[in-house]
């Protein structure tokens, strides 16, 4: 008998539940791997293609841009711990990605941050 208990359990916020009623589905590709569909998954929908947060889920959660200064000289390790562990109205995401896809994300920020 195997009981494949599932293991999403206690990874549902009221953020994210609330925010993904506004984008039912499509945000929710599985396999992911590269930073750019890690970040087209799970955080442009709050964080934006441009990194300026100015989306529903930006709006509602006051996600500051990404690519300001201050972002900008965050170190990666600081970036790396605030998608691990989540900040305030920011889910944590260490249950959801792999620490190769949270780094590969932080260096896909870190190229829209040169644009
Ligand atoms: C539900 C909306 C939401 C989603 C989804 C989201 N974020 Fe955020 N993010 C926020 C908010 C809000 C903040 C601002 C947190 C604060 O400082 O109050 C933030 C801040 C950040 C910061 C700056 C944190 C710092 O060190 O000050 C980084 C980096 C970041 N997010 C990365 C990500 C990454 C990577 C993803 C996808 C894996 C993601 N976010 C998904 C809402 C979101």
């Amino acid at each position: 008998m195997h009981n494949h208990a599932s293991s999403t359990r206690k990874l549902r916020f009221a953020t994210m539940a609330a925010v993904a009623l506004l984008f039912v589905g499509s945000y929710c590709a599985q396999g992911q791997s590269s930073g750019v569909d890690v970040y087209n998954a799970k955080c442009k929908i709050c964080h934006g293609a441009d990194l300026k947060g100015d989306t529903p889920g930006g709006k509602m959660t006051h996600a500051q841009p990404l690519d300001s200064p201050e972002a900008v000289k965050k170190s990666d390790a600081d970036m790396i711990a605030t998608t691990r562990n989540g900040k305030n109205k920011m889910p944590a995401f260490a249950a959801k990605l792999s620490d190769p896809q949270i780094k590969a994300v932080i260096a896909y920020i870190r190229t829209l941050q040169k644009k």
